[in-house]
């Protein structure tokens, strides 16, 4: 029955009764921190594309962790910086490496703060690549000794959450089977299941300096073109293991996210990626578009294409904006 009988906009008149109707929530429970953690004290250092973001050290990452926590954000995953890269990336699964202090550190001032391990190589190898060289290549099956020790160094310093993000084929099986061994059974794996070779994580290779020194990520991550291929990925993602799958980036991968919502029924996160962050700060730095609306915007269509959880640098500022 179409117009005049049918008129939708009856239920947008006022603020009360498009509350009543509203299909999807955002609420800081929902929102992931992610943070950049790098040696010394006292340092807070800016990351020039990242306005507002820094590189913080032990002691003082632990007070932003309060900060955002105390806004209700349940959780923060921790990017490490090291004193020195590798070849081998050693700085990923030294027990004393800075993910593993900065863990330590954080759950021991703020023990219901869930803090995520992102398990990974390239921020500490001197190649910039996310597992060991071969050649020109980056091993498979070599690489996955490494994160398999990675994950367990991070669960062993206290890590709620392991999350490998470096694309090796079957390290989520390696992994579950490193730290079932150590009795680490109960830690769950939030696998980058569907992880694009994007042009979106920029600004984080910039804060992590883990830009590769050759080539590029595209041998291991995935081709942007690809929707049925992110499916395939996470169904193997879910048989070896994982918790929790999730897709990255996430505005422009919302196809991806509203198919696997459909397709499958474990808990799926997105991540909101540096160059998502940054395009949003750089236009509203210049009055182009309106930050607080756009941001909101982003983050509750993430949700609405089907995210449980979401990965985001606005997650300060978005529980800020939810408070009031
Ligand atoms: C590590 C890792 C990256 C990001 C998360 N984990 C960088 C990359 O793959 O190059 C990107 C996150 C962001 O851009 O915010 N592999």
């Amino acid at each position: 029955m179409p117009f005049p009988i049918q008129r939708p906009r009856r239920l947008r008149r006022t603020e009360a009764l498009r509350g009543l109707v509203r299909e999807t929530a955002l609420s800081a429970r929902s929102l992931v921190y992610p943070l950049f953690v790098c040696p010394g004290t006292n340092v807070k250092e800016e990351i020039r594309s990242m306005p507002g973001h820094f590189r913080w050290s032990v002691d003082l990452v632990v007070e932003e962790c309060q900060r955002a926590n105390d806004l209700g954000i349940p959780a923060v995953i921790l990017f490490g910086i090291p004193e020195k890269k590798d070849e081998a990336g050693s700085g990923a699964y030294d027990p004393d490496g800075i993910v593993q202090r900065a863990t330590r550190a954080v759950k021991k001032a703020r023990p219901d703060l869930l803090v995520i391990g992102d398990v990974c190589l390239c921020e500490y190898t001197s190649h910039g690549h996310c597992g060991v060289l071969n050649g020109g290549e980056v091993e498979n099956d070599r690489t996955l000794e490494l994160l398999a020790k990675t994950a367990l160094t991070q669960a062993e310093a206290g890590a709620d959450i392991v999350a490998p993000s470096d694309m090796m084929d079957g390290r989520v099986a390696r992994i579950r089977r490193e730290l079932d061994a150590h009795g680490f059974n109960g830690t769950p794996i939030l696998a980058y299941a569907a992880k694009y070779a994007s042009g979106f994580y920029g600004p984080f290779r910039e804060a992590a300096g883990s830009a590769p020194q050759f080539g590029d990520r595209k041998a291991y991550q995935m081709d942007p073109a690809n929707q049925r291929e992110a499916l395939r990925e996470i169904a193997l993602d879910i048989e070896e293991g994982a918790d929790v799958i999730m897709v990255k980036p996430a505005l422009p991968f919302l196809d991806v996210l509203a198919l696997a919502r459909r397709e499958f029924d474990i808990p799926l996160a997105a991540y909101q990626v540096s160059g998502e962050f940054s395009m949003v700060a750089a236009a509203a730095e210049r009055g182009w578009i309106d930050r607080e609306r756009i941001l909101m915007e982003s983050l509750i269509s993430i949700r609405r294409a089907g995210a449980d959880f979401i990965l985001t640098y606005f997650a300060k500022e978005a529980a800020r904006l939810l408070k009031c």
